[in-house]
C-alpha cells in the first residue's frame, strides 16, 4: 500500500475517536452501551422491541435483515449508520447469543 493511502486510514480512525466513545466496542460492550437502554439488557424489549429468544428477530430476522435494522434503523429506532461493518456483525452475533436457549 502507498504510503498516503496509510495516512489517510490513520486520519479516518482518528477522526472515527472524536464520535460518540463507543468504536471500539464489540459485542455485548457495544449491545450494553447502545441498545440495551431501548431493548434490554437481555432483549427482553422495552422501548423497543423483544428481540431475544422467541421474537421477531429470532425466528423471522436472517443475519443480514438484522445488519439493516442495526445499520438503517426502522420507525422509532434510531440508526447506526456510524458502526464499522465488523461492529455491526458483532451486534448481530450477539442478538444471535441473546436468542440461544
Ligand atoms: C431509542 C431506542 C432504540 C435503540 C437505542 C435501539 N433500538 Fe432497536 N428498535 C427500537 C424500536 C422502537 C424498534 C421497532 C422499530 C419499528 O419497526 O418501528 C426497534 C427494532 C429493532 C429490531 C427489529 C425487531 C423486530 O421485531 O423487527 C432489532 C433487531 C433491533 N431493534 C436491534 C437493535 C440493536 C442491535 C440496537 C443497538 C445497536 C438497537 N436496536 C438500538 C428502538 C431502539
Amino acid at each position: 500500500m502507498r504510503c498516503w493511502l496509510w495516512w489517510l486510514v490513520i486520519s479516518v480512525t482518528l477522526l472515527a475517536g472524536c464520535g460518540t466513545g463507543d468504536e471500539n466496542l464489540f459485542g455485548k460492550e457495544l449491545y450494553d452501551r447502545s441498545c440495551a437502554a431501548c431493548h434490554g439488557v437481555d432483549g427482553s424489549g422495552g422501548i423497543g422491541n423483544e428481540i431475544g429468544a422467541g421474537s421477531n428477530t429470532d425466528l423471522n430476522l436472517t443475519d443480514e435483515q438484522i445488519a439493516g435494522v442495526i445499520t438503517v434503523g426502522p420507525g422509532n429506532m434510531p440508526g447506526f449508520s456510524r458502526l464499522q461493518p465488523e461492529q455491526v456483525d458483532s451486534l448481530v452475533e450477539y442478538v444471535r447469543s441473546l436468542a440461544a436457549p
